[in-house]
């Protein structure tokens, strides 16, 4: 999402005014792209939104809902549907209240990594390096703490975690919010972030639904509408949407729509998805938002499923203009938007609040995110703006950098080792180069949302940053260890430089990139410029470190796949480490392990290239001169990993590669069937359980009528009130879409739970393997376990595809533990787009499950039926 940062304001209003308002009699805007539309890719009409609350997890909280519901007036309904402006209260979105039951503003946030334009919060490691520790307890304690920070400033509903960018575009600007560019590796770490988040009371937002795996051009302008991904019913099934699923298996309370197009219709009013596939076949109790003006229309936006427009404005920002809020009003009185659609839009919201608890002492928000002084205007984005204390500066910092410096340490990876050089010994004699190891000279947080590569890269930039409360850089750690090192702060290599015998040369580079709303030496958002090089010559700076030293480490802050091609080889580059992107503990997580504190343990998330052409064509950046963009996902499920094994393109690192100091050895496998496959396909879920019934006549036009309000209005505040509403009289007359219906649909064939059928979900297979630190050194091992379908399912599938993992305590030498790694129904499963449900080999039948330490490195072997064996 993207609240832009007041800095930013003029660029954007310029681009807003370029904005195209959709039609609404264009509900699914298929019709407006015939021309451009890809061929073949069209999304089908869903209609209606299936009503929720039927889940038993939810049934409490939506009994609650329905009693609040059932005695709103029309004002409040809309009111909880729509942000009330930009910059209109102190939140980047915030809803409109229904005081008379308790239900405040409730505010929206940024960022999945911590609380954005904040004070005395902290900065997290962002997504990738959580992917890349590959621990589950990690993945939860860094959800809960966001969670608890949340709360602490009274937030309602945190803007995270991401799982879309998957990462198919390695240059993509924002691949890094998420875990990795693999839907199972995405999905834990979602799912953990949500669990940990929720259970502090905070609703979390799973996002961007979906296909979003681009910057540039992600947004419609005059010139051209936001690109479309065009993506095929199976790959949409097997990857993109497999995050999401289990998010919402996972409860989430809320989801966030991407800004660009599916098949050709806006991901913000596609009624295929959200009705569809988000609302009936994953069965999702929770709301649907915009992301931040990516709402191109009011009626068809509703009717496809929309439960919350953010921040609430309309095509053009600023000035008091919405789909919604008294339009929403307007069409529940003409009769355009069905009274059952807002109920359930308001129902699903309510319910969501009282799930998380929120109605029993949910801190008021104390914070702003338009400012960091204490007073201020309490709606920056009116013209006159009543003003008053705004920030109370609250600590919600607690024991959480802890948690921090844990993962961002559990997430350095170590490619390559050679001589042992790593660990350092505190009496090594270190040269230290880079920037990338120092501070951003013009200042911490200097630059707005990040949006700047200066000093060691903790995170990327965009929304999905956070102020950093302090920074530990590693010239400071380092320093802090040892006094044989000597820095050189700077990316051209200093010609003074004397390289003693046995010196070690340690080189910071760095690679950045992060939301298309800020360009940063060039790249905007997507890495344009820099492709998949080190940014400031980096590449350059190990190689002429190389030629000098004999000994040299390098550290890489990545946001993402780079290319090491230039220096990997070099006789005197010993050690890789990649750094991923640490956040505010930074230097000491680092130290930690280069000191040899802690052995490494992270695994790479996604893979290391040797050349960009050893990707498909088809996931490069995306440019076309005329139309909407037409980005045809035609390697289908063949993304990273899944790529290079199919083509024979052995990469430079595989996914999941990660060395330790120490070494361990896989054995005893045995393998158990748990829950019998016995059917191709799932025993169908029983039917869904009732949902809210209300009154859903239309409501009185008085309920929204100015003259029955008494405060003075704010200029450019979204309200939901009408002049003169009564004029308005309920017409047939609204353009519906071909296929729009108000008769509820059957209920998908694989829906039935959150997430889908609940028998999905049922364990098919567990393994035990015994993990033995082998070395001399204590550390712990990641476990990840890949299944191969066989070819009796009739499917050209991926060779291997990662479905579990799990990591070890940390070992003494010699120590040994036992991990169980399990597959359900749905690991061992394709998606059948015939019968529109998950199909796995009877009996599991040619299933093999192989665990080792990385897709290239799979010691053991499950064949189904056969048993176990280890090389
Ligand atoms: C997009 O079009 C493809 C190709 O026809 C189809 O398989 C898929 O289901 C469509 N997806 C959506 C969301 O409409
Ligand atoms: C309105 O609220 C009262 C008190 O909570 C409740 O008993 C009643 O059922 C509610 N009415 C509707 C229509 O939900
Ligand atoms: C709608 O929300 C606004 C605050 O955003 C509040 O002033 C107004 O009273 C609310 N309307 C009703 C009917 O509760
Ligand atoms: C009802 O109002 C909405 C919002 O202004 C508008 O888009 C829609 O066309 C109207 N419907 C009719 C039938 O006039
Ligand atoms: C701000 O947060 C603190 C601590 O969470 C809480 O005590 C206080 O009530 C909050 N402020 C408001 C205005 O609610
Ligand atoms: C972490 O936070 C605790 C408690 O606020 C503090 O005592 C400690 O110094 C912090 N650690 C670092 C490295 O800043
Ligand atoms: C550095 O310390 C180690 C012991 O930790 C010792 O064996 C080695 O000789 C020392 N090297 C130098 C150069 O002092
Ligand atoms: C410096 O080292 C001491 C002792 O190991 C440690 O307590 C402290 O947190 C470190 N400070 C920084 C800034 O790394
Ligand atoms: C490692 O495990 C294999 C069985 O998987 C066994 O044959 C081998 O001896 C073990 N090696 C060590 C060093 O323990």
């Amino acid at each position: 999402m993207a609240p832009w940062t007041r800095l930013a304001l003029v660029p954007l209003v310029a681009q807003a005014v370029l904005v195209s308002p959709m039609p609404d009699a264009d509900p699914d805007t298929v019709e407006l792209n015939r021309r451009d539309a890809a061929e073949g890719y069209n999304s089908p009409p869903f209609y209606p939104t299936p009503h929720s609350g039927w889940e038993s997890d939810w049934t409490a909280a939506y009994e609650k809902a329905q009693q609040v519901v059932g005695n709103m007036t029309l004002a409040e309904k809309v009111n909880l549907t729509t942000g009330t402006g930009f910059y209109m209260g102190p939140c980047v979105g915030q809803t409109g209240s229904a005081l008379r039951f308790g239900i405040p503003n409730l505010c929206l946030q940024d960022s999945p990594l911590g609380i954005r334009n904040s004070d005395h919060n902290t900065a997290f490691p962002a997504g990738i390096t959580v992917g890349a520790t590959f621990n589950k307890n990690l993945m939860y304690a860094r959800g809960r703490a966001l969670g608890e920070e949340s709360r602490g400033k009274g937030v309602n509903v945190q803007l995270g975690p991401v799982v879309c960018p998957l990462g198919r575009k390695p240059r993509g600007g924002r691949g890094w919010e998420g875990f990795g560019t693999d839907p199972t590796l995405q999905a834990f770490g979602a799912a953990y972030t949500i669990k940990g988040m929720q259970s502090t009371g905070t609703i979390a937002t799973i996002k961007h639904f979906i296909g979003y795996e681009q910057e540039m051009y992600r947004m419609s302008t005059v010139l051209t509408k936001g690109y479309s991904s065009n993506i095929d019913d199976r790959t949409l099934h097997e990857l993109y949407l497999w995050p999401f699923a289990e998010g919402v298996r996972a409860g989430v309370g809320s989801l966030m729509t991407a800004y660009n197009s599916i098949n050709s219709s806006a991901a913000s009013q596609n009624s295929k998805l959200i009705n569809g596939i988000l609302k009936d076949e994953l069965g999702f109790q929770g709301f649907v938002m915009s992301d931040w003006l990516g709402q191109y229309a009011g009626v068809a936006s509703a009717l496809a499923g929309l439960d919350m427009a953010m921040p609430g404005d309309g095509a053009v920002p600023l000035f008091g203009d919405s789909y919604w809020a008294s339009e929403l009003s307007r069409s529940v009185l003409n009769g355009s938007v069905p009274v059952g659609r807002l109920n359930d839009m308001v129902t699903r919201i309510v319910a969501a609040w009282y799930k998380m608890g929120q109605d029993k002492d949910h801190p008021l928000p104390n914070f702003s995110t338009n400012t960091l002084d204490k007073t201020g205007p309490l709606y920056p984005g009116a013209l006159f703006s009543p003003s008053g204390i705004v920030n109370q500066f609250v600590n919600v910092q607690a024991n959480h950098n802890v948690t921090a410096r844990a993962v961002a340490r559990e997430a350095i990876t170590l490619l390559k080792n050679e001589d042992d050089i790593l660990p350092l010994r505190r009496n090594d004699s270190l040269k230290i180069f880079g920037t990338d190891a120092g501070a951003n000279p013009d200042g911490l947080n200097s630059c707005s949302d990040q949006g700047c590569d200066k000093g060691v890269l903790t995170m990327g930039w965009g929304s999905g940053t956070s102020r950093l409360p302090y920074l530990i850089t590693p010239q400071e750690a380092i320093a802090n260890i040892t006094k044989n090192a000597q820095f050189y702060i700077t990316d051209s290599f200093p010609s003074d430089v004397t390289a003693g015998a046995n010196d070690i040369a340690v080189v910071f580079i760095n690679a950045d990139s992060g939301e298309n709303y800020i360009t940063v030496e060039g790249n905007p958002g997507d890495r344009t410029v820099a492709g998949l090089y080190a940014w400031h010559n980096g590449d350059n700076l190990v190689k002429a470190a190389a030629e000098k030293f004999s000994n040299v480490v390098v550290v890489y802050h990545t946001v993402g796949p780079v290319i090491m091609e230039e220096w990997i080889n070099l006789e005197s580059v010993k050690a890789v480490l990649v750094a991923h992107l640490p956040g505010q503990e930074a230097g000491d997580s680092l130290t930690d392990v280069l000191f040899g504190d802690y052995s490494p343990s992270g695994h790479m998330p996604y893979t290391i290239p040797r050349s960009e052409s050893d990707y498909p064509a088809s996931v490069g950046l995306i440019n076309q001169p005329f139309g909407q963009i037409q980005d045809t996902f035609t390697e289908g499920l063949y993304v990273d990993y899944r790529y290079f094994m199919k083509a024979n393109i052995a990469p430079r690192y595989p996914f999941g590669h990660g060395l330790s100091y120490t070494t361990f050895n896989i054995s005893s496998p045995t393998l158990t069937q748990v829950t019998a496959l016995d059917s191709a396909y799932p025993p169908a879920a029983p039917p869904n359980g009732p949902t809210p019934v209300y009154n859903d006549a239309i409501p009185a036009a008085s309920e929204v009528a100015w003259s029955s309000t008494k405060f003075t209005r704010i200029w450019r505040y979204l309200y939901p009130y009408l002049d003169n509403p009564e004029s308005i009289t309920a017409s047939g007359d609204y353009p519906y879409p071909d296929g729009y219906s108000t008769t509820p649909k059957p209920r998908a064939r694989a829906g039935g739970g959150q997430g889908g059928n609940p028998a999905l979900f049922d364990v098919s297979f567990s393994v035990n393997i015994e993990v033995k630190n082998t070395g001399s050194r204590r550390g712990k091992a990641v476990a990840q376990l890949y299944v191969e379908l066989p070819s009796s399912l009739g499917l050209d599938t991926p060779q291997l595809q990662l479905r579990q993992f799990e990591k070890t305590k940390e070992l003494a030498p010699g120590q040994s533990e036992t991990l169980t790694l399990t597959v359900t129904r749905k690991d061992l499963s394709v998606w059948d787009v015939e019968v529109q449900d998950w199909k796995a080999p009877v009996n599991g039948e040619g299933v093999k499950l192989w665990i080792g330490n990385s897709v290239a490195d799979l010691p053991i072997v499950c064949t189904i039926g056969e048993g176990c064996s280890s090389q």
